[in-house]
Order: C-alpha cells, then structure tokens, then sequence
C-alpha cells in the first residue's frame, strides 16, 4: 500500500451469501473506487458473515473468489489495497468474543437488520444472527478504521460498532479509533425494479428484481424493460409517490453522473417506453467491461490465490497488533 502511515484508512466488507448485485455496486464498490487515491485501503470478503443463514459449501466458496475477481475488475487495484478473506485473518473470531461482552442484548435486539432477518428465517433464528453485527464491528475495529463506505442498510451496524468501541475506551482507555459511515449521495439505497418498496438484494439468480453484475447485457436489458414504473407517463423524482421511476432515475444518475434535473429535462415527454431501456443500456455500458475483466480474473486462480494471500498476510499484521493491544488491556497473561 502507498503512503501507509499517513493516509486514513477505509475499510469495507461484503458477505458472499449471493452475487453481487447492482446495489452492492453502486452503494458500496463504486464508492470504494472514489475514496481509493486518498485513503489506505482494506476490503474484506466477508465469509464468516455468510454462514448465520444455510450456505451451500460450494456455493460459498464459488461467490467468495468471484466477489474477490470482481472487486478487481471494477477498479480496485490489488497493489494498492489490501484484499482478503475474513475466515483467513482468526483475530476477527477473537476480537469478536472480546467485544461481544461489550455488547448489550438490548441494543443487539434492536437491529433492524436483525429483526427483518428473524423475521424471514422464523426457522433459523441462530446466535450468529445475532451477533453478527458485534463481529462486523470487530471487521472495522481491527484496522483502525477511520471511515466505512457502505450502504444505508449498514449505516445502524457502523453506529453500533462506535458505541461499542466507545464502551470500551471508556473502561481501558483509548483503545480504538471511533469510525464513520460514509455513504453515497446518490445510490445509497438502490431498490428492486419489481418491488421498489423492497431493498435490491443478494438472491437468487432469477430474481427479476435483481440485477446481477454477472447478468449479461440481454438479462439486464429484458429486467429494465420490465421494472415497475407507475401509471403516470412522465419521468420526475418524487421518491414517495413514484418510487420505481425515481429508483430508476438514481440508478442513471449513478452510472452516467447527470443530475435528476437533467434527466428529467433529457426524457420530457418521451415517457417510459423510451426511458427504462435507456437506464438498461447506461447500466449495460457500465457493468460490461467489469464482467468482461472478472471473467478474465476469474479464469486465472493462481492470480487470485496470490492476491488473497498476501492480503491475508497485510490484514493479519495489522489484526494481530490490535489483538494483543486488547488482550492485555483486558488482563489477558500474555502468551509466552
Ligand atoms: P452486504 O453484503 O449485505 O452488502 C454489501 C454492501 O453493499 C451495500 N448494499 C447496498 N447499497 C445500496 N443499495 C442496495 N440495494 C444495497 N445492497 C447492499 C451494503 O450497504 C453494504 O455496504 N454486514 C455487511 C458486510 C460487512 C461489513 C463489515 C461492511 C461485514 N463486515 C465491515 C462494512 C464493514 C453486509 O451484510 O453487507
């Protein structure tokens, strides 16, 4: 990494329970990229994260080295940031029991994502659900996070991992860095095109709802044609009477830059014939060469086996340190 001591650090995490999808990208990866020449960069894939709900093995391991190839492919540059696999760097565990007596039940009960997620999986209401947000807060505390780009879903978690850094400090000393969520102006909450009330998210590859960054353009064309709009004609934002036009015009804010303004001006009376397969085509230019670069990336494992491991080398030097900072605050005899 250039310039380690002196720039902030960014840190940032993805679980691969799915492929990543348009949201993931355009609230967190794209976001990542920008930040990228003035911060210290370190981006996680989250596995342990994945296992609170039922993973197929292979699945697993399949989606963790393709989120890696695409986090490459989409401009993260592995000479300059540290990529690696969470289950590779054993402090998270570690960190994660330790702060998990600094996490009260009433504020890990009060969640959202928690309770959307117990909610969904009435069957499968585990402990790592609910602690999953004590480990995610270990992902940031480790590296002296100063800030987190995420989307507007994470924002909670981010907030719980200062308070429960802040509790900490406050009985040790100062311990760790208090982190920020940085999100998106634009982007932070990109929305289903079929149920614009509901969250874009990870899932199945059918899911029309969803687009996939590994969806080829003809699939990504056929799911804008077919967003849910509303029975008006003319394009304007109005995020709460018009919620799948107006999710339709962040997503072409996103991806071509011009402002909702302009995009209402460009498509004034041309209505929605014209404007969602315009939407598909900026979105098709913008994932095609990022799917183009990840299937390359992808084909050549010896490359990514190469980048996760000396990843995991980087993020474990910093881990440790911070580990054994903790440990002996706390009173743990060190090991000899
Ligand atoms: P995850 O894997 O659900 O999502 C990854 C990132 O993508 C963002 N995101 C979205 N942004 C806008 N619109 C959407 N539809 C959309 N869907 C997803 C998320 O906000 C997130 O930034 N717990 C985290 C992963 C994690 C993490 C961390 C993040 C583990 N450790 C440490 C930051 C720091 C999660 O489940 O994100």
């Amino acid at each position: 990494m250039e310039d380690n001591v002196k720039k902030l650090i960014q840190y940032s995490a993805i679980k691969p329970t799915g492929s990543l999808t348009l949201g993931s990208y355009l609230g967190a990866i794209k976001n990542w990229c920008g930040l990228c020449s003035e911060y210290s960069s370190i981006f996680c894939i989250a596995d342990m994260h994945s296992i609170t709900i039922r993973m197929d093995p292979a699945v697993l391991r399949r989606n963790t080295l393709e989120q890696l190839a695409y986090y490459i492919a989409s401009g993260l540059d592995p000479e300059k940031c540290i990529f690696y696999i969470q289950s590779h760097v054993h402090e998270h565990a570690e960190l994660s029991w330790v702060l998990g007596c600094y996490s009260m039940f009433g504020e890990l009960s009060r969640m959202t994502q928690f309770k959307d997620k117990s909610a969904k999986n009435a069957d499968n209401i585990n402990g790592g659900l609910f602690t999953y947000p004590v480990l995610m807060a270990a992902d940031i505390l480790l590296y002296n996070t100063d800030i987190v780009p995420v989307g507007e879903d994470q924002r909670q978690h981010v907030e719980l991992c200062r308070d429960i850094a802040n509790r900490f400090n406050g009985v040790y000393g100062e311990t760790f860095k208090l982190p920020k969520a940085v999100l998106p102006k634009v982007g932070a909450k990109v929305m289903s095109l079929t149920e614009p009330d509901k969250k874009m998210s990870k899932s199945d590859d059918s899911d029309a709802g969803s687009i996939l960054l590994k969806d080829t353009d003809e699939v990504i064309m056929r799911k804008f044609k077919r967003a849910v709009t509303d029975c008006e004609t003319c394009v304007r934002f109005d995020a709460e009477n018009k919620k799948g036009v107006s999710n339709l015009m962040a997503i072409y804010s996103c991806v071509t830059g011009k402002s909702f303004d302009e995009i209402e001006r460009e498509f004034d009376g041309k209505g929605y014939g014209v404007f969602k397969p315009a939407v598909g085509e900026a979105v098709c230019d913008t994932l095609r060469p990022i799917r183009e670069e990840a299937n390359r990336i992808l084909a050549d494992k010896a490359y990514l086996e190469s980048v996760y491991a000396e990843g995991a080398r980087k993020a474990s030097q910093i881990a440790s340190r911070t580990l054994s900072k903790v440990y002996k605050k706390v009173g743990f005899v060190k090991k000899p």
